[in-house]
């Protein structure tokens, strides 16, 4: 708390700073996917609404995608690792039931020496992400601030086992710095949170990449979660502007409306889905011009509508305007990358502001739907900045994040057939020690950081992917430096040795 005349305060404006996104070098397109998934023409990208889906090989893994994407911000920012006091990541990729990603970053932090960073990871599906940021701004509100920033990392690689699932993963990760004053401010006292015990997702073998998934009770598990969120959300809102004015809470109160994204059919059947809900408490719908010719669905309880058609098409057209507006620019990259899991619901926050103006920007305030399988869903809404004029924080953020389209158009593009083994190949040595991936590192963007090796003991080390010719650890002259070694003293010859031929990724590989 700050002391301001004697008496202590929140700091002020506490939310997100800055934002980056990693995913991917490569993709699969989701027409093509179709076809060789013998599936009929349209059903993931009209049905689901999918263009196409990022993956990686055996060269990535979580703690790659996370440590990629805290350098690109810290580079970015010009920060040093010394002004971070926490670090907190959210996930569900898990590769090891002990140690945690955090722990793995703490590389990063070693040549400033600063190793007083609280945090850890927190897991449930994908609501991880959301609970690291919760904990990072309560952390800075709280008598433990010690005036230095917190760090949210949220990373995932989605796989699905071949099926009807395969085509709803995606990979990548988002870093956030999160602090006081910041140009985009989570709204205190607004959040509505709905959590049950249901077994729509989970991972309960331990030994596979591949959820266990019921996706029929996954989508109603989404929607209810989402109706229980709102209903308290509109309450919570309706409470706080008590007073102020009397009238009901509704969509029309945000500016944007941006959801964690499986798929993005399923994001727009969820703006209708608030609509519906909005109709259902306005206190006189009779009296609305837009509601007309929807009376039949007045009686209708939310819980007997979850795959009712015809409301859902009603809602879905009622509220086509608001989606083109308030909801469809969140999904640029969800359409290109798929289901991040936990990162998703952020890179939607990163679609938005990277396609609008930034005039458009201003004071403007967003709703943020997070939804974990399991389950664990929360809606809370950001404030952004009315602050936009050179030099300012939300101007800066909006001109860095201009390249996330180049950055998706600048992929590779991977066959079916190729997509499948990789992720055969991916499945089968998912828990392999020791393992040296057979993927090139000569695809992946500039500074990737990648998967050199694993160990006998399961210890993985990491390098980065830089532009220049340097010497690595076993002396060869590659593009390959900066290697992060974890615990090097440890690591044999027979691991230092160059990994097998890299297979190209394009061209094809061959399992045994
Ligand atoms: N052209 C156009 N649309 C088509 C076509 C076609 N040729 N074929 C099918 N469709 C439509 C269907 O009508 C359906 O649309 P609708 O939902 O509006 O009715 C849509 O495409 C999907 O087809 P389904 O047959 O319903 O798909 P299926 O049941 O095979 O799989 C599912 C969908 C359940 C979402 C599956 O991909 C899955 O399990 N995914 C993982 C779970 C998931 O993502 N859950 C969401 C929340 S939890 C989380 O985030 C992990």
């Amino acid at each position: 708390m700050n002391k301001q005349n004697g008496h202590h305060s929140w700091p002020e404006d506490v939310g997100i700073i800055d934002i980056e996104i990693y995913f991917p070098a490569y993709f699969v397109d989701q027409g093509e996917l179709e076809v060789f998934d013998n599936v009929s023409k349209g059903k993931y990208t009209i049905g689901l609404g999918q263009n196409r889906m990022g993956f990686c090989s055996d060269r990535e893994d979580i703690n790659s995608l996370c440590l990629t994407v805290v350098e690109q911000l810290m580079r970015k920012r010009g920060l040093t690792y010394n002004q971070i006091g926490r670090l907190e990541v959210g996930t569900e990729t898990i590769i090891d039931k002990s140690k945690s990603v955090k722990t793995v970053l703490m590389e990063l932090f070693k040549d400033c020496g600063n190793h007083d960073v609280e945090g850890v990871d927190s897991t449930n599906a994908c609501y991880g992400g959301t609970a690291a940021l919760f904990n990072s701004v309560a952390w800075v509100e709280s008598s433990a601030w010690d005036g230095r920033y917190a760090l949210v990392v949220a990373g995932d690689i989605a796989v699905y086992a071949e099926g009807n699932a395969r085509p709803t993963g995606g990979a990548g990760a988002v870093a956030m710095l999160i602090g006081p004053n910041a140009p985009i401010v989570l709204e205190r006292g607004l959040r509505s949170t709905y959590m049950e015990h249901v077994y729509d997702f989970y991972k309960p073998n331990l030994m596979s990449e591949y959820p266990t998934v019921d996706g029929k009770l996954s989508v109603q598990s989404y929607a209810k979660a989402l109706d229980k969120c709102y209903e308290g959300f509109c309450r919570k809102a309706e409470k706080l502007s008590k007073g102020k004015d009397k009238k009901c809470f509704t969509l029309k109160d945000l500016d944007a409306m941006l959801f964690h994204t499986p798929y993005c059919k399923l994001v727009q059947k969820s703006l209708g889905r608030l609509s519906f809900n909005d109709f259902k408490r306005d206190p006189d719908p009779d009296m609305h011009l837009e509601y007309r010719g929807l009376e039949i669905y007045r009686d209708l309880n939310l819980e007997d509508t979850y795959f009712n058609k015809d409301v859902e098409k009603a809602f879905v057209d009622h509220s086509k305007a608001m989606f083109e507006k308030k909801t469809k620019p969140s999904l640029l990259i969800a359409k290109e990358v798929g289901n991040m899991y936990t990162p998703s619901l952020y890179a939607c926050l990163v679609s938005y502001i990277a396609s609008q103006r930034i005039e458009d920007l201003l004071g403007i305030r967003v709703g943020m739907f997070s939804y974990g399988s399991g389950l664990a869903a929360t809606l809370f809404s950001l404030r952004f900045t009315e602050d936009i004029a050179k030099g300012s924080e939300l101007r800066y953020l909006h001109e860095s994040l201009q390249n996330v389209q180049s950055r998706l158009t600048n992929r590779i593009k991977v066959s079916p057939e190729n997509f499948t083994e990789i992720l055969k190949l991916r499945n089968v040595t998912h828990h392999q020690a020791p393992y040296s991936p057979i993927g090139t590192v000569e695809d992946l963007f500039p500074k990737t950081w990648y998967l050199e090796y694993v160990d006998d003991k399961h210890r993985r080390n990491y390098s980065q992917l830089r532009g220049a010719p340097c010497i690595t650890l076993n002396g060869h002259i590659s593009k390959v430096s900066n290697s992060l070694h974890i615990e090097t003293s440890k690591v044999t010859d027979e691991f230092c040795k160059p990994s097998a031929t890299p297979i190209s990724i394009k061209e094809g590989l061959q399992l045994v």
